[in-house]
């Protein structure tokens, strides 16, 4: 199956270096990994580029706060990174990082040429800036004068900077991005991006005064400017291989496959794409945005502190266990729940008792019916002829679903071969032959080595999630393992493979994990099934209604709040909402907005509030309600795809377990959109923004 002419490059985000480590920038960097060496399995010629993004405002901070300089710092946080990958045994040709002189060299060139070609004018802006935030508010945006945010004063500021005629690509993005249906991946997020090209697209800010933030690679043109980061930032797919060569000679730019959170799309399908095609550089062939890892269904936060530490995991439950469990659970595109209380189930299941449960048996028998090694023992019997095909097709059925970017399913479909063999030694007792002396021991070593040689193959495919289990499961088989790679040894194709090797003994691979209570009901997997969904869904408890607001009061003794007399259809409503700092009466009077309708009434400093408003933070944490679109009073919300089964009093507690989030400028449930019986529910702020 060797495809040596093939050649496959493919990246994740480059990581800030003002966290550590988690599971998110885990999920991605094992994702590529397992996806590079699937590809080095079919024999082709691969380059797995991962990094850090070390410029920029939040950097600079950090450093400041540590009383380092922003190098020290990101000295110590990009080794943090690169030693977790090294632990979680990722395979990198390349780690980037922005503070490269090489880096920094190559995106200099990039501004000059940009410069050079007429793409980038220079602009006078005049706004408010406050200090404290660090950025501009305009006037409506301020509160008495004053920062709506932090409260404090703003200095009229009027300022040059430099900006991409990003507008100007609009069409031709949007012309591309149609053409190419497979560019933007999975098929909602291209959609998502469609929507977003379908408002003017404005032209990119690409530069930040050193006075205000020093810390970045200054500008060719305009010494005392230095580069937005994300432009910064996402060149580093191109400095990283710039003069960089495949074995045979071709170039490895452009890349097969950007990977990276659905947070990040806007970015890369976006700035990257227009800043490519100024450039008249070819595009990436695919962008490919996967969900989120929700922690009981809620999304991922320092301030709730439920982030989930990928090390932790690792050390208590093995690398493997912990990257299986990743792409096992996760539908390439989905979001996805992590629990420890599935990964135990998902280890105890498909890894102790399927995967490595077969090896044992073999390696236990073998003791007694063989020398030290495998025999090859040809034999027309039925099973062993359904055994030779459940490998062929688990072979051609697993590499399928790689292609497809079907991960998960992919795996289901090598763990039948392997629930194959298990059942097939079930069948034929081996145990049994074993007792029977001479008389049984060709029968014994002929199921021995059936089964063995299915399990081979079986292990090979699951190499490139588990490679140092699967490494060891393949040496305990007698198999050798060349470079990381067990298809340079032994194929994927039956009877591959003389077993000239020695049999390993007492090998355990995945002990089971004894549980207080039996792991089981909660986590997902059927027998035979894909990953299925949580038992219920929080969200069809949820029961969200448009209302009019009718009169906009203060609350007689909340300075931060109003009280929104609403309609909702004929009823009339009283909600308490924290709005004041944000909006005015007039900008709320009149307006429709989206509530929490089933909400348990609460008594606010005196004034009874019958539901809540939903709301996304905009731009500099301004709130804004969400809009109905086209809707009428009374209207239900939905979410697509969802059960609807509200539930009397809902508690704000069960309500947080159905996270909502703005995507692409629309209010989703988990990746389904929120819809009105006229369309969808929008939100004017960025992408990942929690709506509440
Ligand atoms: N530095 C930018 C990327 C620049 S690429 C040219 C950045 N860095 S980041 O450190 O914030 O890492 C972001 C990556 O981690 C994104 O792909 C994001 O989706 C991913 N994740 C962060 N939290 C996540 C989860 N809870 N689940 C899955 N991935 C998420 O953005």
């Amino acid at each position: 199956m060797s495809d040596s002419e093939k050649t496959f490059y493919i990246t994740t985000p480059i990581y800030y270096v003002n966290d550590a480590p988690h599971i998110g920038h885990s999920y991605t960097t094992i994702l590529s990994d397992v996806l590079t060496r699937f590809h080095k399995l079919a024999g082709e010629q691969t380059f797995f580029l991962t990094g850090t993004d070390e410029h920029g405002q939040k950097v600079q901070q950090a450093a400041d706060k540590a009383g380092v300089s922003p190098q020290e710092h990101c000295d110590a946080y990009s080794k943090r990174f690169k030693d977790a990958w090294g632990e979680l045994n990722i395979g990198f040709d390349k780690f980037i990082r922005t503070t490269d002189p090489e880096h920094i060299a190559y995106v200099q060139d990039i501004f000059r040429r940009l410069w050079d070609k007429g793409r980038i004018y220079e602009k006078e802006y005049e706004g408010w800036y406050s200090v404290g935030e660090e950025r501009f508010f305009t006037e409506k945006e301020l509160v008495d004068g004053k920062d709506p945010i932090s409260g404090r004063p703003v200095e009229k500021i009027r300022e040059k900077n430099y900006f991409f005629k990003m507008s100007e690509y609009q069409e031709w993005l949007i012309r591309y991005i149609e053409d190419h249906p497979d560019f933007i991946l999975p098929d909602f997020r291209r959609n998502e991006v469609l929507g977003f090209l379908r408002q003017p697209l404005n032209d990119l800010c690409i530069s930040r005064p050193k006075s205000r933030l020093a810390w970045g690679i200054t500008l060719p043109f305009a010494t005392e400017y230095v580069a937005y980061v994300w432009v910064d930032a996402l060149f580093n797919y191109q400095s990283a291989v710039a003069g960089k060569k495949f074995p045979d000679g071709s170039p490895i730019w452009p890349a097969d496959y950007h990977l990276l959170g659905k947070d990040i799309l806007t970015t890369h399908a976006v700035y990257w794409t227009t800043l490519l095609k100024a450039l008249d550089m070819p595009q990436p062939r695919h962008i490919l945005a996967h969900g989120w890892w929700l922690f009981d269904n809620a999304r991922m936060s320092k301030t709730t502190g439920n982030v989930v530490a990928p090390m932790a995991m690792k050390d208590k439950y093995g690398v493997d266990a912990f990257r299986y469990f990743l792409i096992r659970e996760m539908v390439v595109g989905q979001d996805a729940s992590f629990s420890e209380e599935a990964l135990v189930q998902r280890l105890n299941s498909d890894l102790a008792n399927d995967v490595g449960n077969g090896l044992s048996r073999i390696l236990k028998l073998a003791a007694t019916g063989l020398e030290s090694r495998l025999t090859p023992v040809p034999s027309d019997g039925e099973e062993e002829a359904a055994l030779k095909k459940a490998a062929g097709d688990a072979v051609t059925a697993t590499l399928e679903k790689v292609k497809a970017l079907k991960l998960s399913f992919a795996i289901e479909d090598t763990l039948q071969l392997i629930r194959a063999v298990n059942r097939y030694l079930e069948v034929k007792a081996p145990w049994k032959l074993a007792k029977e002396g001479p008389a049984g021991k060709d029968k014994l070593n002929s199921v021995l080595y059936h089964s063995a040689e299915a399990l081979r193959i079986g292990f090979s495919l699951l190499h490139p999630v588990m490679p140092a289990k699967m490494e060891e499961a393949l040496t305990a088989l007698g198999v050798g393992v060349v470079g990381s790679n067990p298809v340079a040894l032994s194929p994927l194709k039956w009877g591959g493979y003389d077993y000239a090797k020695p049999l390993g003994q007492g090998v355990n691979l995945f002990p089971r994990v004894e549980t207080e209570k039996p792991a089981g009901q909660k986590s997902a997997g059927g027998p035979g099934g894909g990953p299925k969904p949580a038992p219920a869904d929080p969200f069809s408890l949820v029961h969200l209604k448009v209302a009019r607001i009718e009169e906009v009061e203060d609350h007689p003794n909340a300075d931060s709040l109003y009280v929104l007399r609403l309609k909702v259809g004929e009823e009339d409503r009283t909600v308490c909402a924290g709005l004041k700092k944000h909006l005015a009466k007039e900008e709320l009077r009149g307006r429709n907005v989206v509530m929490v309708y089933n909400l348990k009434p609460a008594n606010l400093r005196g004034v009874e509030s019958k539901g809540m408003i939903l709301a996304a933070e905009g731009e500099g944490g301004k709130v804004i309600p969400v809009m109905p679109e086209g809707a009428v009073s009374g209207d239900d919300i939905k979410a697509a795809d969802t059960p609807f089964e509200p539930k009397a009093d809902l508690t704000l507690k069960e309500f947080d377990k159905a996270p909502l989030t703005v995507q692409a400028g629309i209010v989703r449930y988990r990746d389904r959109q929120l819809n009105s019986p006229k369309g969808p529910v929008r939100a004017q702020a960025p992408d990942g923004t929690a709506v509440r």
